[in-house]
């Protein structure tokens, strides 16, 4: 049906370029700013466990499901969703599936860029030499005299906003799989070096049993680590529909899903192994929040061989890949606007800028003008700011929600032999896959739901 209908989209020139972009936009905060800081929030081992059964048994399959209906609808998800509806004799309205991933694309990447820019800053400060030799009261001095300026934060988030949608309104291809082939290996190996030094400090055990060995957990905590499953894999919004809807037909789907998920899975298990020795070091706390590792990695910095060059490589390295993953934040919504309302790519990419990077102020409040300004909804959170609020909604509610939807469709919408097709696969592994996206993932999340909310 759809196969040949819109080209209006570019392809990616090879089968290394989706993996390479793809990989791009799973990898980013998500594995090494927010992996660590909900992981200490959330107690440690049994949060890592839970996020991990999560990777397998749902964030694999939905990202199997969401890459095969990227390509097949080969548009935006929006009209990607009507499409493949109409094609299966359903309704419409699973275009709204497309609707709340391009909101929740948006929402997530107003604050996604405000703690960009503060990586941004900090290849700067590491650079001026002020962490070296720095102690944990130093480097949280810092870190909290930077967020409580707003105008400062601003100029940085205004500043990476500007350098996404630079790419973006250039079309996703340019430039982009160039710069992924060879800074994400980069950036590995300057993980394993923060591992090794993470070794050197003599809290390298603890650390590691901290991650490893479970505890007590809450069912907000597990909510908190599911939505963290779709969040670091970029599930549930679109964002990987739609790099599959430039994906050509010879692909193997469920290849390249495995190596995405392995590649950002271990790189968050490695950031964690990084952080957490060097927090008992210090004696700081696991708990510390968004800041984290704006407080814990300086320290490392500041004491280790080489740690100037070090720390400045790092930080570059982290905003490098918050902008691939900022990227594909933001595609379904240009996607969409070219296609439905004609924009260029230019005009659709400075409007979609500038309303994100307007909504990004209440994060940047978040940390100091608002830092007070905290609510409440029964069963759903407590005291949370705009900045938390945001990131709830999104990675806890829209994106898990995106997903059982998109497992839905893919498993009982689409005819079994539409995903046969599609997928391509061996047929043990299409059966365990249609298992899993019909009965496991959309039980499993609605579980995870209830449980949040006491109800079970
Ligand atoms: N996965 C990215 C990270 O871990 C963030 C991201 C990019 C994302 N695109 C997404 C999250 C789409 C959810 C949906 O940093």
């Amino acid at each position: 049906m759809t196969k040949e209908k819109f080209p209006i989209h570019a392809q990616w020139s090879n089968r290394t370029a989706f993996i390479l972009a793809a990989t791009g936009s799973a990898v980013g905060l998500g594995n090494i700013w927010k992996f660590p800081y909900i992981t200490g929030e959330n107690g440690g081992g049994t949060f890592v466990l839970i996020y991990l059964c999560c990777i397998l048994l749902v964030g694999l399959p939905v990202m199997i499901a969401e890459i095969m209906l990227g390509r097949r609808g080969k548009q935006s998800p929006i009209n990607s969703m009507k499409t493949l509806a109409a094609a299966e004799g359903r309704s419409k309205a699973w275009k709204w599936l497309g609707w709340m991933g391009v909101i929740a694309g948006f929402l997530i990447l107003s604050y996604y860029s405000v703690i960009a820019g503060w990586a941004m800053s900090y290849i700067f400060k590491t650079a001026s030499g002020m962490f070296l030799g720095a102690t944990a009261d130093g480097v949280n001095s810092i870190f909290k005299s930077f967020v409580g300026d707003p105008e400062r934060v601003l100029a940085w988030h205004t500043l990476f906003m500007v350098m996404t949608m630079v790419v973006v309104s250039r079309g996703v291809k340019n430039g982009l799989e160039k710069a992924v082939t060879y800074l994400m290996p980069m950036l590995f190996i300057l993980m394993i070096v923060l591992v090794i030094y993470a070794m050197t400090t003599g809290y390298f055990e603890q650390g590691a049993l901290f991650m490893f060995s479970p505890g007590a957990i809450t069912g907000k905590g597990i909510l908190i680590a599911m939505g963290h499953a779709f969040f670091t894999l970029s599930l549930g919004m679109g964002a990987i529909m739609v790099y599959g809807s430039y994906l050509s037909e010879d692909y193997s789907i469920v290849q390249a899903s495995i190596y995405i998920a392995l590649a950002d899975t271990v790189v968050a298990l490695l950031a964690g192994l990084a952080i957490f020795p060097v927090v008992f070091a210090n004696g700081l706390q696991p708990g510390a929040g968004p800041g984290l590792i704006f407080q814990t990695l300086p320290i490392a910095f500041g004491h280790m061989q080489g740690g100037t060059l070090i720390g400045v490589m790092f930080f570059v390295l982290l905003v490098f890949a918050a902008w691939t993953s900022a990227i594909s934040l933001i595609e379904p919504a240009v996607a969409w606007l070219i296609e439905n309302k004609g924009h260029t790519r230019v005009y659709a990419s400075v409007v979609m800028g500038f309303w994100t990077w307007l909504l990004g102020l209440g994060t940047i409040f978040s940390f100091n003008i608002w830092k007070d300004d905290t609510w409440s909804i029964p069963f759903l959170f407590h005291n949370m700011h705009f900045f938390d609020t945001l990131d709830y909604l999104t990675a806890n509610i829209m994106l898990p929600l995106g997903g059982l939807f998109i497992a839905l469709f893919a498993g009982w919408i689409m005819r079994t032999s539409s995903s046969k097709m599609e997928l391509n696969t061996v047929p043990a592994i299409y059966k365990i896959w249609h298992f899993l996206v019909r009965y496991v993932t959309p039980v499993a999340v609605i579980i995870v739901f209830l449980r949040a909310v006491g109800a079970i």
